[in-house]
């Protein structure tokens, strides 16, 4: 049967072998997907192991993204952009590498309705999470992405993709005090009950916020939010579901029925 993994370190607590395997029934493909805790001096020799055993393929997580890259053949357009790669293909001797995160985002924007096209948006962070999201986000044609990151330069950096963005400092941000039409929480501060600093005045403003984080109840960014009165909200356990169903594209040629695969996990995780 034809196999495929996640690798990580964490990756107990991966959400992925549950996505594929209903991926998998949905969509009648026979293949197996498990995870496998990579240690985190040993990535080449794992992927080689698991490829020597027959793999087809691997979605690699944190912290292994940008080894990922590294060890390919072939380098797809996306993975080249974010700098990153989260899908690797075994086929035909080659090794491929793919990034679906960005794409994930915006199958799960489509999903939500939310339209990005003359829209002013605020990215909070600057780390691989906005790295990842934001060439895709840039093809759908906003007016301006916005990013405030508490290490200003960060953001700068990112400023060279495209003159549409713009890099800030959170008191900077809430000094001018704009409007923004989507707001997208990229930073790490869910997983630790933080908030960032933006004020509640820009967040409640906002017509859309997202946040990249996902738990079994809502994010304290996503809680927030609600509280302020934000009716269209959403976290990132749909962007999950559809960087996987991009993923299993790739692998199998085949779209997965992932609104349906999406449902399961949101009940499978309350
Ligand atoms: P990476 O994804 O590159 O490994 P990370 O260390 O996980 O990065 O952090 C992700 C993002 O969350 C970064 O933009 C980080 O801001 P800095 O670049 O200034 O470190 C942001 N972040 C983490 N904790 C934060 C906090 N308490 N307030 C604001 N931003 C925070």
């Amino acid at each position: 049967m034809d196999k495929y993994a996640v690798l990580g370190n964490p990756i107990e607590h991966s959400r992925s072998p549950f996505i594929h395997n209903n991926f998998a029934k949905n969509s009648n493909q026979e293949m197996e997907y498990g995870k496998i805790l990579c240690p985190l001096d040993k990535f080449v020799e794992t992927v080689n192991e698991f490829k020597k055993d027959g793999g087809k393929g691997l979605n690699v997580t944190v912290p292994f993204k940008e080894e990922a890259l590294k060890y390919a053949d072939v380098v797809l357009p996306r993975a080249q952009r974010a700098g990153a790669g989260n899908t690797l293909k075994f086929e035909d001797g080659k090794v491929y590498v793919d990034n679906t995160d960005g794409a994930g985002i915006v199958w799960d924007f489509l999903r939500l309705g939310w339209v990005l096209k003359d829209k002013s948006i605020l990215i909070l962070g600057a780390g691989g999470a906005c790295k990842g999201i934001l060439g895709p986000i840039l093809d759908e044609e906003p007016k301006q992405i916005t990013i405030a990151n508490r290490t200003f330069e960060k953001a700068q950096l990112l400023t060279k993709q495209s003159s549409k963005i713009v890099a800030t400092t959170y008191d900077d941000l809430n000094i001018q005090n704009h409007q923004y039409d989507l707001i997208i929480n990229s930073t790490s501060c869910s997983l630790h009950g933080e908030l960032p600093n933006i004020s509640e005045d820009i967040l409640k403003k906002a017509t859309y916020v997202y946040d990249l984080m996902y738990a079994s109840k809502d994010t304290i960014f996503i809680e927030k939010a609600k509280e302020l009165g934000i009716c269209n909200v959403a976290d990132g356990l749909g962007m999950l579901v559809g960087q996987a169903a991009l993923s299993f594209k790739l692998w199998r040629n085949v779209e997965p029925n992932a609104t349906e695969t999406l449902e399961l996990l949101r009940k499978s995780i309350k």
